[in-house]
């Protein structure tokens, strides 16, 4: 079997951190969102994959993931022509590589706690033509969302339906074998002009011999900044204790509580308190703070004499506040400073980029 990625596309309910960054790569528990993705699917004893990426970002993301040797397995980087054209053009663009294949298609920014390897067997043992995975959610109208007949039977999928007819949300992990291409023949981009997946898995449907199941732990796709915290701290409840390490060496004095890692020569001084889960980079300073759970911080940032929670927090960040700081995310570079350090007048001075949030 071989495996799809998708990894292109927009992002635009992210922004401005994807002004900068591909979304795939922003940090979740200071690895690469992605990371995680291929975690997952090298983990399901997949190794043969494709990555599909926005054109120009082959080498951006080769650069961070390479060609899959850290996993044991071979990826390649594929740019989608065109750009993003919808989730159903990804596949389509990757027809050459996957004919003759079953293969698993996995939406790069869903993330996922516990294996899927039972998911792929069952697809294999009862050589289905397609397999969808759903979930349970608050606001299916944000997804591709599962139609039932009265016999209990799939009728048909409908991608963002205003009146969502079940309360559930078809997953970005789906099993397909090469009938796919035939699929992709019968469909239209819909009206927004994207080739849409609940059209492919509506074929299905009507010509196919089709599986479902329902996942009952946690999913979630990181499309908005809530999401993406809650991803994050989802993560380091998946992580076995053993993976929080302690690289760097750590005063007595600092009070560590719960699992938390620490990278390579990072200085934490011994006025603070880390409550863990929270994951700590390389090269960081920690001066007279509180880091409070499911916080990440990058390489090189400095904490001082700051409260941090629930938080995101990129490479090379400053925070040097009195103001607590939680549900935030910081992007690469940014400091976030109390107003007498850096200007003599009441007020605050801030250099924001667009669609920014700002809470004072
Ligand atoms: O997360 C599950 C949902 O994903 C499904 O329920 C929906 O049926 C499906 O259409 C999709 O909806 P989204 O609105 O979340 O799709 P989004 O545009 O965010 O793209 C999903 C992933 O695919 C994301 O990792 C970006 C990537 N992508 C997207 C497009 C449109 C590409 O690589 N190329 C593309 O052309």
């Amino acid at each position: 079997m071989k495996a799809l990625i998708a990894a292109g596309g927009q992002a635009k309910r992210l922004r401005p951190i994807t002004w900068t960054i591909n979304k795939h790569l922003i940090p979740l528990a200071n690895k690469p969102m992605l990371w995680h993705v291929i975690d997952k699917v090298t983990n399901a004893g997949i190794k043969d994959i494709i990555i599909n990426v926005n054109p120009g970002e082959a080498d951006i993301m080769r650069n961070v993931f390479g060609d899959g040797s850290h996993w044991g397995a071979k990826i390649i980087y594929l740019e989608q022509k065109g750009g993003a054209r919808g989730v159903a053009h990804v596949v389509a663009n990757a027809e050459e590589l996957l004919r003759g294949h079953k293969f698993l298609f996995f939406l790069g920014d869903n993330i996922i706690l516990g294996s899927i390897q039972r998911f792929v067997e069952r697809f294999l043992k009862e050589d289905l033509d397609c397999m969808l995975a759903f979930s349970r959610v608050k606001d299916p109208e944000r997804f591709g969302v599962p139609e039932f007949r009265e016999d209990g039977t799939l009728k048909r999928v409908i991608e963002k339906p205003i009146d969502p007819p079940s309360p559930f949300a078809v997953t970005g992990i789906y099993l397909y074998n090469e009938k796919y291409f035939e699929a992709y023949r019968n469909i239209q981009p819909s009206e927004r002009g994207e080739y849409e997946i609940s059209d492919i898995n509506t074929w299905f449907i009507d010509n196919g011999k089709v599986g479902y199941e329902e996942i009952t732990g946690w999913w979630k796709d990181t499309g908005t900044p809530e999401a993406l915290l809650e991803g994050n701290a989802l993560i380091k409840d998946d992580t076995p204790k053993e993976l929080f390490t302690i690289e760097s060496e750590i005063p007595i004095e600092t009070q560590i509580q719960g699992p938390v890692k620490i990278g390579k020569n990072t200085r934490i001084c011994p006025n603070s308190l880390i409550r863990g889960p929270v994951v700590i980079g390389d090269n960081c300073q920690i001066e007279a703070s509180y880091i409070g759970p499911y916080t990440s911080i990058g390489n090189g940032s400095q904490i001082k004499g700051s409260e941090v929670e629930h938080s995101i927090i990129f490479n090379n960040v400053t925070i040097d506040t009195r103001k607590r700081i939680i549900d935030s995310i910081i992007g690469q570079h940014a400091s976030v400073v109390d107003v007498m350090k850096t200007h003599p007048h009441s007020g605050h001075r801030m250099v924001i980029g667009e669609n920014s949030t700002v809470e004072l």
